[in-house]
Parts: structure tokens; C-alpha cells; sequence
């Protein structure tokens, strides 16, 4: 049986992955924070709970231990990352918007890289939220939380960009090993994090569309995880690494375009530093 692990498998986006690919012959483990809403996922996909704060990188590396001592994992779905009215910073003292969509599954990724099967697969849920980027001021990479006004929007945009630099790097090192990494965007739907949003999360420029935007988030989480699981399970994308799997299924290279040389360069620069200090 093929293993498979989802991030925030237990609620949103992450349990309707996770449904379908039990459903498709996966042997799968959800990882989340709550044991009562892990135990009933579990229950539900007739898998495993294991329960970690990925917000909290010695977490995150206690999680990625265990895993890696239980042999070769074929599917990797990192799919924990969201956004938030008002910056926070995590226990670990790291910017929280940051850390949860870049830091948390780069670290975890990266501490299963020695542990995905031949022919295995990683894939990091983006947002379409990157799309906001352009109404938030300059895009830059100096330091972990945005300079300026907080918006959640462009702020979670931003880390998610950041990890989409390092999942087309990442692609690039793993496809001599039969390993494809892919990005998926789920676009909206209705989720716990969903629920949170208010005006506040968008640069004004986008607020007149507030109401576009909270129809969106009405979408099912069976719906929006429909490229997610594309991505996953689809054996025509095995050797696209790289690929963002957007709307439709199409590829939504729209994510990738404000990756320039200088801001790819840029990230992976502000996530070592940064890494380097807090993995001390
Ligand atoms: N919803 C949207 O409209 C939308 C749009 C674009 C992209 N996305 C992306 O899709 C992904 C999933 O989004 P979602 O809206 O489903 O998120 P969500 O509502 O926060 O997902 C809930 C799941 O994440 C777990 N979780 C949350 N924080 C966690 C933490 N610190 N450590 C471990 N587990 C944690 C929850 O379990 P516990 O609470 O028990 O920990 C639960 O399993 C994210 O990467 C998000 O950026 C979502």
C-alpha cells in the first residue's frame, strides 16, 4: 500500500485530500494540532493521526523524525498555511504568517527529501492569494514580516511565493531521483481559515470586490482540493516537477510569473538566514 502523509488533514482543504486518497488505495496519515478532530478524521479515512504544532519548528523536525524512521513515504502533501487579519508571531518567536506557509513545510520537507520513494511525490498547496501582491507595494525579501501596512492577503501571497521558489529548486534537485515536486492551488473555499477573513485581510484597492471574494470562499473543500489531488495522484505529472496545478487543472503559471531571478535569489537568501538562526 502506497503511504501518504497530508498537513492539516484533519479540517479544510486537508481532510478532503485526505478522503479522497484513502479512498484511492493510500494508506494515510493527517497531521494537525486538535486530537479530537484528528481522531475523528483518522476514524473517517480508516488512517493514522499523528498531532504537531507545525508552527513550531522543533515540531516540525520531531514530526519529520518519526516519519523518516518508518521507511520510504510515496506521497507528501504539504498542505498547512493560510492567512490572517493581524500578523502573529509563533511561540518560537518567528513571524507566523511566514513560518506556517514556507518555513514549516520547507523544514518538513526537507527532512523527508532522504525518505521519498522513487517515483514519489511532493506537493505544497499555494494560494491564488499571490495574485494580491501587485495592489501590496513593493515585493521584496529583506525580512520574514512585510515592511509596512499588514495586509493578510499579500502577506500570506508573499510567504507562499517564497515556498513556490523553493519547490521549483527543490524540483530541480529531486528529478534525477525519480521524485516530482509539485505546487497545487486550491484557489477558495469554505474552511476554518476561510471563516476568520475580514475586509481588514485585503489591500483597500480590493475591497470593493469584498463580496466576489467571500462568494469564493463559499466553494466546497471537496471542490477546491480537486488540483491538489490532481497533482498527487495523476501518473501523467510524474516528471513535471515544477508544475503548478491550478483552476481546472490547468497549469497556472500566473504564480510563478513575479519569480524573478533577484526575488528567487532573494528568498532563499532571507530563508537561510533565517533558518540558520532559528534551527540553532
Ligand atoms: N481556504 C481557502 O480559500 C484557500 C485558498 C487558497 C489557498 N488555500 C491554502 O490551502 C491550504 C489549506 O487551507 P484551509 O483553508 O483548508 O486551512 P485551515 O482551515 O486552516 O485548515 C485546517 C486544517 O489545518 C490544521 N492546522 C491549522 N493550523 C495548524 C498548525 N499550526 N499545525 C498543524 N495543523 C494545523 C487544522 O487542524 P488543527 O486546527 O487541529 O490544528 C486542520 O487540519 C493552505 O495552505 C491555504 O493557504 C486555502
Amino acid at each position: 500500500m502506497k503511504k501518504a502523509v497530508v498537513t492539516g488533514g484533519t479540517g479544510g482543504i486537508g481532510l478532503a485530500v485526505a478522503r479522497s486518497l484513502a479512498a484511492a488505495g493510500y494508506e494515510v496519515t493527517v497531521v494537525g494540532r486538535d486530537e479530537t478532530r484528528g481522531a475523528a478524521a483518522a476514524k473517517e479515512i480508516d488512517g493514522r493521526f499523528l498531532r504537531a504544532d507545525l508552527s513550531l519548528l522543533t515540531e516540525v523536525r520531531a514530526l519529520a523524525a518519526r516519519l523518516a524512521g518508518e521507511g520510504p513515504l510515496d506521497l507528501l502533501v504539504t498542505n498547512v498555511g493560510g492567512m490572517w487579519v493581524r500578523p502573529w508571531t509563533t511561540a518560537e518567536g518567528l513571524d507566523g504568517v511566514f513560518t506556517l506557509n514556507h518555513l514549516s513545510p520547507l523544514v518538513l520537507t526537507e527532512n523527508l527529501v532522504d525518505s521519498l520513494a522513487p517515483g514519489g511525490r511532493v506537493v505544497a498547496v499555494t494560494s491564488a492569494s499571490i495574485g494580491s501582491l501587485p495592489l501590496a507595494g513593493e515585493l521584496e525579501y529583506r525580512e520574514t514580516r512585510v515592511a509596512g501596512d499588514y495586509y493578510g492577503m499579500p502577506a500570506s501571497g508573499r510567504a507562499k511565493l517564497a515556498h513556490l521558489a523553493y519547490v521549483l529548486d527543490l524540483a530541480d534537485r529531486l528529478a534525477g531521483r525519480g521524485v516530482t515536486v509539485l505546487a497545487a492551488d486550491p484557489r477558495h473555499a469554505a474552511t476554518p481559515n476561510a471563516a476568520e477573513m475580514t475586509p481588514e485581510i485585503v489591500p483597500p484597492a480590493l475591497r470593493p470586490h469584498w463580496d466576489d471574494i467571500m462568494l469564493g470562499v463559499q466553494t466546497p473543500p471537496e471542490v477546491a482540493a480537486d488540483p491538489i489531488i490532481w497533482a498527487a495522484t495523476n501518473p501523467d505529472l510524474a516528471g513535471r516537477g515544477g508544475l503548478v496545478v491550478g483552476l481546472d487543472r490547468e497549469p497556472a503559471d500566473a504564480l510563478v510569473q513575479p519569480l524573478t531571478p533577484a526575488l528567487r535569489e532573494a528568498a532563499a537568501l532571507l530563508t537561510a538566514r533565517t533558518l540558520a538562526v532559528a534551527l540553532r
